[in-house]
C-alpha cells in the first residue's frame, strides 16, 4: 500500500515528502500540477529512491486520481494541493476556485468511488488528511482570544474564501458518505523551499539583493509562524492517531507583527551576510499601500493537538527563523532558478506603485 500526496511539490508539501523517507519506507504517489508554485528541484534529493513516483497532473482530474488510487492500493491521501497566495487570490480569484474547491470536490468524488469499492477492513483503514489555514477564521483583534477549532468561519479574502470552501466539503463527505476524513488548519509556515513571494523569503531574497522590504499598512498586523518542520511532524502525528471527522489547529505559538518578523530578518542577515557598506538591511524597509481586506491578526491554540495527541512544535521562532535564513544563504541557486521569468512579471505586477 502507498500514500498519495496532492502538491507535493510546493512549499509543505515537499518539505513534507521528504520528512516521510526519514521516518517510513512506504511509497509515496507525488501528485502535482506544477504549477509556477510547483518545483521538482525541491526533490532531488529523492531522484534514486524507487518508493518516491512522482506523477505531473491536476486533482481536478477524476480518472487520473481513481486510476491512481486504483493502481496503488492508497491507504491514505494527504491533500497540500491548492493555490495558496492571498495577493495572487485578489488579482485573480479565478484559478483559486478552479484549484481549492472544484479541484478539491474531483478529488473528493474520486475518493468516494475508490473507498466504497475497499473491502471493510481496508475502508476503516483508510484516511484523507485535507491540509488547510487559519485564514478561513478571519481576523482576530488584539485581545480576543487564539483561534480553537470551534471558531466561526468568516474568510476575508478570495484564498480564505475558496479554502473555506473545500473545508465544509470535507465535513460534508465525512457526514453525508462516511469517508473517515481528517482535517488541519495551520498557521503561517516558514522554513526551506518556500517561494520567494510570500513574506519570509521575499524579504530575505530582496535584502540580498539591495531592494526594499515592502511592508504593507504598519506592519503591525500579527501571524502565529510555524517552522515547515514542526507542521509536517503535525500532519503525520494527525494521519496516524487523529480521530476520524475531527479538526486539528497546528500552530507555532509564535505570535509576532509583520514589522517584527522582518526586523529579526534584518539583523540575522546582518551577523551572517553583512552588507558591504557595513549599514543595517533594515534600512531597506520601506512601507506601501495595505494589502485589500488585510486580516488584523491570526493566533493559533493548538491545544487540542497537544492534549489528544501530545504533538508540540519543537522550534521556537528564534530557532526556526535562522535555520531558515542558513537555507537561503546555502542555497541561492535555488532562489536564483526560481526568481527570473514568470517570478518577475509577478513582482512588476504587485509592487510596480
Ligand atoms: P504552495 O503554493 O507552495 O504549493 C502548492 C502546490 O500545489 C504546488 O506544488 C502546485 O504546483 C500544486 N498545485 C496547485 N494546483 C494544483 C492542482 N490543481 N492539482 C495538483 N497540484 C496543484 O503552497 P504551500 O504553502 O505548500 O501550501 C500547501 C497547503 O497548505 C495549501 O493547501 C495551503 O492552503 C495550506 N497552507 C499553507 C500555509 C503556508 O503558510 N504556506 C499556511 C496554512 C495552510
Ligand atoms: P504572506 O507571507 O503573504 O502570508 P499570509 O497573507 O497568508 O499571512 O504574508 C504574511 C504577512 O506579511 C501578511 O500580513 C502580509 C504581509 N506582507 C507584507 O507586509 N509585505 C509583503 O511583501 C508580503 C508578501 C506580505
Amino acid at each position: 500500500m502507498s500514500i498519495l500526496i496532492t502538491g507535493g511539490a510546493g512549499f509543505i508539501g515537499s518539505n513534507f515528502v521528504l520528512d516521510w523517507f526519514t521516518q517510513h519506507d512506504e511509497p509515496v504517489i507525488n501528485l502535482d500540477k506544477l504549477t509556477y508554485a510547483g518545483n521538482l528541484q525541491n526533490l532531488v534529493a529523492l531522484q534514486d529512491n524507487s518508493n518516491h513516483l512522482f506523477v505531473k497532473g491536476d486533482i481536478s482530474d477524476y480518472d487520473l486520481i481513481l486510476d491512481l488510487l486504483n493502481k496503488h492500493q492508497i491507504r491514505a491521501i494527504v491533500n497540500f494541493a491548492a493555490e495558496s497566495h492571498v495577493d495572487r487570490s485578489i488579482h485573480g480569484p479565478e484559478d483559486f476556485i478552479q484549484t481549492n474547491i472544484v479541484g478539491s470536490f474531483r478529488l473528493l468524488e474520486a475518493t468516494r468511488n475508490y473507498w466504497n469499492d475497499l473491502s471493510k477492513t481496508d475502508q476503516e483503514a483508510f484516511r484523507f488528511l485535507h491540509v488547510s489555514t487559519d485564514e478561513v477564521y478571519g481576523s482576530l483583534s488584539d485581545t480576543d482570544p487564539a483561534f480553537s477549532e470551534t471558531n466561526r468561519y468568516e474568510p476575508s479574502s478570495p484564498y480564505s474564501a475558496s479554502k473555506a470552501a473545500s473545508d465544509h466539503l470535507v465535513r460534508a463527505y465525512h457526514l453525508t458518505y462516511n469517508l473517515p476524513m481528517l482535517t488541519t488548519n495551520c498557521s503561517n509556515n516558514y522554513g526551506p523551499y518556500h517561494f520567494p513571494e510570500k513574506l519570509i523569503p521575499l524579504v530575505i531574497h530582496n535584502a540580498l539583493n539591495g531592494k526594499p522590504l515592502p511592508i504593507y499598512g504598519d506592519g503591525q498586523q500579527i501571524r502565529d509562524w510555524l517552522y515547515v518542520k514542526d507542521h509536517c511532524s503535525g500532519i503525520r502525528r494527525v494521519l496516524e492517531a487523529g480521530r476520524i471527522g475531527e479538526t486539528y489547529n497546528i500552530g507555532g505559538w509564535n505570535e509576532m507583527s509583520n514589522l517584527d518578523v522582518v526586523n529579526t530578518l534584518c539583523s540575522i542577515l546582518d551577523e551572517e551576510s553583512p552588507r558591504s557598506d557595513g549599514k543595517s538591511y533594515s534600512e531597506q524597509i520601506t512601507f506601501v499601500t495595505d494589502r485589500p481586506g488585510h486580516d488584523r491578526r491570526y493566533a493559533i491554540d493548538a491545544r487540542k493537538l497537544e492534549q489528544e495527541l501530545g504533538w508540540r512544535p519543537v522550534e521556537t521562532f528564534d530557532t526556526g527563523i535562522r535555520k531558515t535564513v542558513r537555507w537561503y544563504l546555502d542555497n541561492q541557486d535555488w532562489v536564483n532558478n526560481i526568481t527570473s521569468g514568470a517570478y518577475l512579471e509577478w513582482v512588476d505586477k504587485q509592487y510596480s506603485e
